[in-house]
C-alpha cells in the first residue's frame, strides 16, 4: 500500500488533533441547542453516517463526543469503481425514517461535488428535525452543487483525488492512516477505452 502513496497532505497526527476539536465543539454546540431535562435523556441526538467513506471519521469523532447519542447509517454511492469524479449522489440504503424532533448530524469524509450531501440534506430536512448540520473531515476548495456547505469542516484541500482514513480508490486505501494523493500510475481512471 504505502509504495502506491505520492504525497501525504494530511498526517495522522494532524488528523487526531483536529478530530478532537471537532468532537468537542460539534458536542458543546449540541448541548447549547437542547433543554436540560433532553440533554440529561440524551435520546436526540442522532449521527448520520454516509456509508462508506465515513466509517473511519465517524469512529474517532463520536468517542471524542461525551453525550449520548444514536448512529443512523446511510449509503450513497457516487464514486463507482474507479471513477474519480462524482457520477451523480444516489441513496442506496433506507434513510433512517425517525429524525423528526432530532438533533441530526450529518457526518462524511468529504465535500466534493456536494451532491452526496445537498442529497442527504434536503431528505433529511423533510423530516423536520429539531436540527440539522453536517461535519466533514475535508473539504474541496471548489464549488458544491446547490452551494451547499458543512458547518463543521476539519481541513480544506486542493481539488485533488485524495485516499486514506475511510477515502478510497476502487474500494482500498480506506485503512491507510493519513490523507494522501495516489502515485499517477496507480490511477487510472475506468472509461470506454481503458482496461477495466
Ligand atoms: P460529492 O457528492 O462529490 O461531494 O462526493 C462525496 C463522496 O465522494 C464522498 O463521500 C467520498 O466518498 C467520495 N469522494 C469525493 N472526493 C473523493 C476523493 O478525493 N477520494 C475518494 N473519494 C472521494
Ligand atoms: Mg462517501
Amino acid at each position: 500500500m504505502e509504495r502506491d502513496i505520492e504525497r501525504v497532505l494530511v498526517s495522522t497526527d494532524e488528523i487526531a488533533a483536529r478530530v478532537r476539536e471537532m468532537g468537542n465543539r460539534l458536542a458543546a454546540d449540541l448541548m447549547d441547542r437542547m433543554p436540560a431535562e433532553e440533554r440529561a435523556d440524551g435520546s436526540s441526538v442522532v449521527l448520520v453516517p454516509i456509508m462508506t467513506g465515513a466509517v473511519v471519521f465517524l469512529a474517532d469523532l463520536m468517542r471524542e463526543m461525551p453525550l449520548k447519542m444514536r448512529l443512523g447509517l446511510v449509503a450513497v454511492t457516487s464514486y463507482p469503481g474507479k471513477s474519480l469524479e462524482s457520477k451523480g449522489a444516489s441513496i442506496s440504503s433506507e434513510l433512517p425514517a425517525d429524525l423528526g424532533g432530532k438533533h441530526v448530524v450529518i457526518v462524511d469524509d468529504i465535500l466534493d461535488s456536494g451532491q452526496t450531501l445537498a442529497l442527504v440534506r434536503r431528505l433529511i430536512a423533510e423530516q423536520a428535525p429539531a436540527s440539522l448540520s453536517a461535519c466533514v473531515l475535508l473539504e474541496k476548495k471548489r464549488e458544491h452543487a446547490e452551494g451547499v456547505s458543512a458547518e463543521y469542516v476539519g481541513f480544506t484541500i486542493p481539488d485533488e483525488f485524495v485516499v486514506g482514513y475511510g477515502l478510497d480508490y476502487d474500494g482500498q486505501y480506506r485503512n491507510y492512516p493519513a490523507i494522501a494523493t495516489l502515485k499517477p500510475e496507480r490511477v487510472r481512471e475506468a472509461g470506454p477505452n481503458s482496461p477495466a
